[in-house]
């Protein structure tokens, strides 16, 4: 029930601080530990790859999840767009471990691959939101999301639990390897779930954005590099998929080969700047479309701010600025979409779980 929301998907935005300290208390033993079941952090171990196979907002969570994985836990990961990866499988390496991300559990696109690397006799973790699913029964293991249910067709709430679980396995499975974290990753979450309660009460100032950048334009570009990219790619599926208005993110640094030449005058470019390392390279690239009549809109992170930024997200742990810079993008999108009098929980076109392939 959607209550005294005029739309589902603006509750299932919302309710992301709560699904976290769910996510988090779920996932802690009696101690206050995290804990994940001890098969599947064996099957982490056993593991020389980890082959990450999802498709839209799932396959940003697990761009996200790889850097989690290899840097907490160094486990080398692949993520790969399930229906690639049905049709021209990589090599793989000796000792694979897939990992299904699905908010539904019953993308097909996503499930021709676990047919087939059962068949090959490889096992599989399903990341998922809805326990008993397809992805869920035929794979060995399975985490779930506890986002309860998420029925806006534009998936929110789901892709930063995806991100809590995927930061969790990582830590956890890190852990088990002798590999000490200096931060407390149950704090840090916690710090997360503040700071999106905050970006959550900044409602007027996304729609002010909305309406300053996004109420009449064509296009949009969203600019980021590192973790800030993979979440400019959600923030323009987000935008694409129910505002119409054609959107794409790219990394800062290939925009200069070829993609600039359609910045005009007044083509709206978000770039986040959440990250200490690459903070000079990405308004470096500001700087460039800006040079082309861009209008840009920047979204940094406490610390890194300067005058020129639209909005500056809270401070959380570096890894973790996922989970909290993609609420403004979350929130810029709706309310474009609204401006625009599109149906926001029921885009054209789509479905809310795609069962074809
Ligand atoms: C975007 C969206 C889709 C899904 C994709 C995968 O907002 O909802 O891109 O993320 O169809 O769906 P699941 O996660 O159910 O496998």
């Amino acid at each position: 029930e959607k209550g005294t929301y005029p739309h589902y998907m603006l509750k299932e935005i919302d309710e992301q601080p709560a699904v976290i300290r769910k996510i988090v208390q779920t996932y802690q033993d009696e101690q206050g530990s995290l804990t994940i079941d001890k098969d599947i952090l064996q099957a982490m171990n056993d593991a020389d790859r980890i082959y990450i196979i999802a498709a839209g907002t799932s396959y940003h969570a697990g761009l996200v999840g790889k850097q989690f994985i290899e840097k907490m836990a160094k486990i080398p990961v692949e993520v790969h767009i399930s229906s690639e990866f049905g049709y021209n499988m990589p090599l793989l390496s000796e000792k694979p471990l897939f990992i299904f991300i699905s908010q539904s559990g019953e993308t097909a696109d996503s499930r021709a691959v676990l047919v087939e690397i059962k068949e090959l006799g490889y096992k599989a973790l399903t990341i998922t939101n809805v326990p008993g699913s397809t992805l869920s029964r035929e794979a060995d293991y399975t985490l779930l999301l506890h986002a309860g249910p998420e029925i806006a067709v534009a998936s929110t709430k789901a892709y930063t639990a995806q991100l809590a679980v995927l930061a969790i396995l990582a830590e956890v499975t890190a852990k088990s390897r002798g590999f000490d974290s200096n931060y407390d990753l149950v704090q840090e979450l916690g710090i997360v779930a503040n700071a999106m309660d905050v970006l959550c009460g900044e409602k007027e100032e996304f729609e002010a954005i909305a309406r300053e950048f996004l109420s009449t334009t064509r296009n949009c570009f969203f600019i980021g590099r590192g973790i800030d990219f993979y979440v400019g790619l959600e923030g323009a599926l987000k935008l694409k998929e129910i505002s119409y208005i054609q959107a794409e993110g790219f990394a800062g640094g290939e925009l200069k080969h070829g993609t600039i030449a359609l910045i005009e005058n007044g083509t709206p470019v978000v770039a986040l700047a959440t990250q200490e390392s690459v903070n000079l390279s990405i308004r470096g690239n500001v700087k460039e479309v800006v040079a082309r009549g861009a209008n840009p809109c920047i979204i940094s992170m406490k610390g890194l701010e300067t005058e020129e930024d639209r909005f500056v997200i809270p401070e959380v742990y570096g890894l973790l600025t996922p989970l909290i810079s993609v609420i403004p993008l979350q929130l810029i999108s709706y309310y474009a979409a609204l401006h625009r009098e599109c149906d926001v929980d029921k885009p054209r076109n789509l479905a809310k779980s795609v069962t074809v392939e």
